[in-house]
């Protein structure tokens, strides 16, 4: 590779502004590191008018694709823009070019991630998505990289950064008898201001961001083809303030999780949901913005990775990393995917879990009609409590098998009319 690499960078909104800035606040760092300079040729956006957090010289902006990618100056394309298309395409026609790119868009990779690592080794070029997971953690190089030697039986994260903030933000209206509703909302455009949350929130709220990078993580972690639609899903919209107030009576904290785990049939199951986590779990500390990652392997047994997820700085990081990645060995192609097996995926139905159940009904007759079949399937019940809008009952239940348990609750809920906030404990 040349004294100067060259680069395009697609995007210049949170993580775009973020890698403007750390390329120039570390640009001697960058060289002393890889013996080379950086020089941004091209910065494509939508809008050429809109101010910006970082100062970019006019005759940089462009608005044009082609001129981002096809200048053949350009060594390395950094994609930051986000969505499916036309990044996908971008990302496409840039490795067509023959072009290094680095993205942190997990969308593009859980969904044509392997094709795209396939034309990147056919065309000899690298593609790299450190930022595409858990913002600055540096957990998919450590997968591909120190970890690989080891079997993993289980990856454990909050992946999320957006929906870990308003948790903590609720958590802290209950602590403070505030409404929690109101925090959540507060919260999330908080995150949104800060740059944390997607374009779209939904797909933070809703977990679908969490559901792109765990078949991302179990990809590398397993070295199996995960299909998106293998994992389960469930945000964190239907979460309550009193959900939160019982986890703290628990003594343990609500985080919505992504886990992924090779079943002992061989088979992986990987899931997003929220959970519930004893104080003892490394990942209870994980709070805010930050995001954790904490696995188990046969070789180092277990480890844990905490670090700002989200954000300008921590996820620019992880894209500079990438960089002095591919300026230092341009040529090298890592495992990345050729022996990547299908695989067989478990659905959430087969495994055995623990359950809190909140129920909530208008008066104690409906609380004792559900109370002998639950007793019957072993839960343990909390003393009730009288609210303004019914009476509560918190059960936890013994490990039960997730399918039986979920279609018993469903029956039970059709006959008596009860509502029923389920969560799983990890
Ligand atoms: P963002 O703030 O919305 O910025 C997106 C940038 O891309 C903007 O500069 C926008 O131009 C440009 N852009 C979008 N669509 C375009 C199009 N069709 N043509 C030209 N330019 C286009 O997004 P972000 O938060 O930086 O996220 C970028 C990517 O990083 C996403 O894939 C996201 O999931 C991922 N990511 C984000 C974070 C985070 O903390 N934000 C962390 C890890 C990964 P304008 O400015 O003109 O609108
Ligand atoms: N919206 C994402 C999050 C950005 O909140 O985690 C980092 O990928």
């Amino acid at each position: 590779m040349r004294k100067v690499v060259r680069l395009s960078i697609l995007g210049a909104g949170t993580v775009g502004g973020g890698v403007l800035t750390l390329l120039r606040e570390n640009a001697d760092l960058l060289e002393a590191q890889t013996g080379k300079r950086f020089e941004v040729r091209h910065v494509l956006v939508r809008d050429l008018s809109k101010p910006r957090a970082v100062a970019i010289p006019p005759k940089l902006l462009t608005t044009d694709p082609q001129r981002a990618l096809c200048d053949p100056k350009v060594d390395v394309v950094l994609e930051l823009m986000g969505g499916l298309e036309p990044a996908r395409s971008l990302i496409r026609d840039a490795l067509q070019a023959g072009k290094h790119v680095i993205t942190a868009n997990k969308l593009v990779m859980a969904v044509s991630g392997d094709e795209l690592i396939r034309l990147a080794q056919q065309r000899g070029v690298r593609l790299l998505y450190e930022a595409s997971v858990a913002g600055s953690l540096p957990i998919l190089n450590a997968l591909q990289g120190s970890l690989a030697g080891n079997r993993i039986s289980r990856v454990v994260g909050i992946v999320n950064s957006t929906t870990n903030f308003v948790l903590r933000e609720m958590e802290r209206a209950v602590d403070a008898g505030e409404p929690a509703e109101t925090a959540y909302d507060a919260a999330l455009r908080k995150a949104q201001e800060l740059g944390y949350a997607e374009a779209d929130p939904s797909s933070d709220v809703e977990g679908y961001d969490a559901q792109y990078k765990t078949a991302i993580l179990a990809r590398l972690a397993f070295l199996q083809y995960v299909p998106l639609e293998s994992i389960y899903r469930e945000g964190i919209t239907h979460l309550s303030g009193r959900d939160l107030l019982w986890a703290k009576r628990l003594n343990m904290g609500l985080k919505l999780l992504s886990i992924s785990e090779r079943l002992p049939d061989g088979r992986l199951c990987a899931r997003v949901h929220p959970t519930l986590i004893p104080r003892d779990c490394p990942l209870y500390v994980v709070r805010g913005a930050f995001s954790g990652v904490w696995l188990q392997g046969n070789g180092f047994q277990e480890m844990s990775f905490h670090g700002f997820g989200a954000g300008a700085r921590g996820t620019a990081s992880a894209v500079v990393g990438d960089l002095i990645e591919i300026a230092r060995h341009p040529r090298s192609l890592r495992i990345e995917d050729p022996s990547l097996r299908p695989g067989e995926t478990a659905p959430m139905e087969t495994l055995t879990m623990r359950y809190f159940v909140r129920l909530v009904t208008p008066d104690e007759n409906a609380l004792r009609a559900l109370r002998e079949p639950l007793q019957l399937l072993g839960a343990e019940f909390q003393p009730s409590e009288t609210l303004d809008n019914g009476v509560e009952q918190v059960v936890l239940m013994p490990p039960l098998n997730e399918g039986e348990f979920r279609a018993r609750l469903t029956a039970l809920r059709e006959q008596t009319g009860v509502a029923m906030q389920v969560i799983r404990l990890l």
